[in-house]
């Protein structure tokens, strides 16, 4: 099938690509991300910046991505909109001054938004692929994210074959690609493992403008050591669970679940892994990190379902040498899968996020330090807190040294509402939210989750704000972060000065 279709370098398909087009890339995280020919275009378009011309492209992905992708192209100024999540710092701090227009969105619902055409035209599907089959069906490698999307939407596509990831990936993906409204029927997912489509992506073969050959290794960072915080974090995570066990609201064999990326969330699963009193467990969530394997090994965790597999090299090659066990234990959905809302519900799933901030309503912050610097995104966590059955958000009751409390009056950005967070944790303890009134949940979040050193002003602010529904003042909600503005440290409030 190969030879059917022109083998490029990544140079000479980085040359197909115009100024001002949108690129669809493959990877949700740096899992699965196209890597040679968005790195060629990030050169092309320095080369076309020298010479006085411009070169921009709009880039679509599932997720962030790696280096030579949301990296590359953001050291050679060559993104001009970005959606929906990013976590590289270059291109944090072009989103940030306004540089790339950068819009955040639920991942479940972007393949939809894309379908819609509210991204524009998608002129371009850059895909990883591991092999392609002699029907022309396309092998995903390590994420499936919103590539068949993609793949449907874009006019030409250009494919990375990566010898990295072998053929017999197939078989590990589930693509499934639900009709749009009102031909929309439910989606069969009723359990973690349902397989309900097809191991490749089928692509019109006319398409394919070419196929550049690759040997690249994911760009998937490894993980900071777990900290006394995060373990500690971890451990309360752990205990919440087994009293909600005991008290008959978690079912024997537990619940699906979700977890979200970064080092707390792994120093919670290492957690649950470790908890004897905590059964194996399943997971439906759309990223797998490190600490999941050996627990799928052990049979702790009994299966995964996501949509990438955000492994160390160390640990895919471990996986990939093991894929005759392992592809008993994983499946890789499209985003729009692994995160939709009718699933999590449907399956009771158990979501465990993080936050930036947290406010005494119980309204979560988890993309916007100080309400307008961008941090990543919001990623997935709406998608399952909104749904789940039990909706968590821990963090570590400080930043900065203390400086920063996460546990504030009133959050300074908004995504996920105190409609649909039920616990907050830290590393104090667990606030359970559920079936609290506002002022109810103002008491518990403070003395369950605020840091000591500053129970006693939130306290305070809730004198000052007593009357109403909600514990709230509209010229002091923000006054701690005024304070951090003013004297780089939240810590000593006079509310008098802010009244
Ligand atoms: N004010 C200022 N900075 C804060 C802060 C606050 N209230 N809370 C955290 N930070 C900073 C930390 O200091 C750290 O900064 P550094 O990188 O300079 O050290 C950074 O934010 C990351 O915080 P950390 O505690 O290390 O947690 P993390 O790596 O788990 O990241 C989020 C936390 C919220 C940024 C991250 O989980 C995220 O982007 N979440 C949104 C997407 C999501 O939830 N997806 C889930 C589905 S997979």
């Amino acid at each position: 099938m190969l030879n059917t279709f022109p083998i490029l370098s990544a140079e000479e398909a980085a040359e197909l690509i115009q100024n001002d087009q949108t690129i669809g890339f493959s990877g949700f995280t740096p899992a699965g991300s196209a890597k040679a020919i968005p790195a060629a275009l990030a050169k092309k378009a320095l080369r076309e910046h020298q010479a006085g011309r411009p070169f921009k492209v709009g880039v679509l992905t599932g997720a962030s991505t790696g280096k030579s992708l949301d990296g590359a192209l953001a050291q050679a100024e060559a993104i001009s909109f970005r959606t929906p999540y990013q976590s590289d710092s270059t291109l944090r701090k072009q989103i940030n001054s306004g540089q790339v227009r950068f819009v955040d969105m639920h991942l479940s619902l972007l393949p939809q938004i894309a379908r819609y055409g509210f991204l524009g035209p998608v002129h371009w599907a850059v895909v990883e692929a591991a092999d392609i089959t002699a029907g022309g069906g396309i092998v995903l490698t390590t994420s499936v994210g919103a590539t068949n999307t993609y793949l449907n939407l874009a006019d030409k596509i250009l494919i990375e074959l990566n010898s990295k990831h072998p053929a017999s990936l197939l078989g590990m993906h589930d693509i499934f690609e639900p009709a749009d409204p009102p031909a929309r029927q439910e989606i069969p997912v009723y359990h973690v493992a349902d397989r309900i489509g097809s191991p490749i992506c089928l692509v019109d073969p006319k398409k394919i403008a070419g196929v550049v050959l690759t040997d690249l290794e994911d760009e998937c960072a490894p993980f900071d050591p777990s900290t006394p915080v995060t373990e500690q974090i971890g451990r309360n995570v752990a205990d919440f669970f087994i009293a909600e066990m005991k008290a008959g609201r978690i079912p024997p064999q537990f619940l699906p679940l979700q977890s979200g990326v970064g080092n707390i969330a792994n120093a919670v699963l290492g957690a649950l892994g470790a908890s004897k009193e905590i059964p194996n467990f399943e997971m439906y969530t759309e990223v797998l990190q490190d600490s999941v394997v050996p627990l799928l090994e052990s049979g702790r965790c009994s299966f995964a379902s996501t949509s990438a597999l955000t492994l160390s090299p160390e640990m895919m090659s471990h996986v990939t040498g093991n894929l005759n066990f392992f592809r008993h234990k994983i499946l890789m959905r499209p985003q729009e899968i692994s995160n939709h809302p009718e699933i999590v519900r449907r399956l009771g799933i158990v979501s465990m996020n993080t936050a930036i901030e947290v406010d005494l309503g119980g309204n979560v912050n988890s993309t916007h330090v100080m309400g307008k610097t961008m941090m990543n995104g919001i990623g997935g966590s709406g998608d399952f807190t909104r749904n789940a059955y039990i909706s968590m958000f821990s963090c570590p009751s400080t930043a900065k040294g203390g400086k920063i409390s996460a546990i504030v009056p009133l959050a300074s950005h908004m995504d996920h509402s105190e409609h649909s967070v039920q616990i907050v944790a830290t590393e104090q303890g667990i606030a359970d939210l559920r079936g609290k009134d506002p002022h109810e949940r103002a008491q518990l979040i403070i003395n369950n989750c605020a840091h000591p050193d500053y129970r006693e002003q939130l306290r305070d602010y809730l004198r000052l704000t007593k009357e109403g529904h909600e514990p709230l003042s509209l010229s002091l909600g923000l006054a701690m972060h005024r304070q951090f503005m003013r004297h780089g440290d939240m810590r000593n409030i006079n509310w008098e000065e802010y009244r």
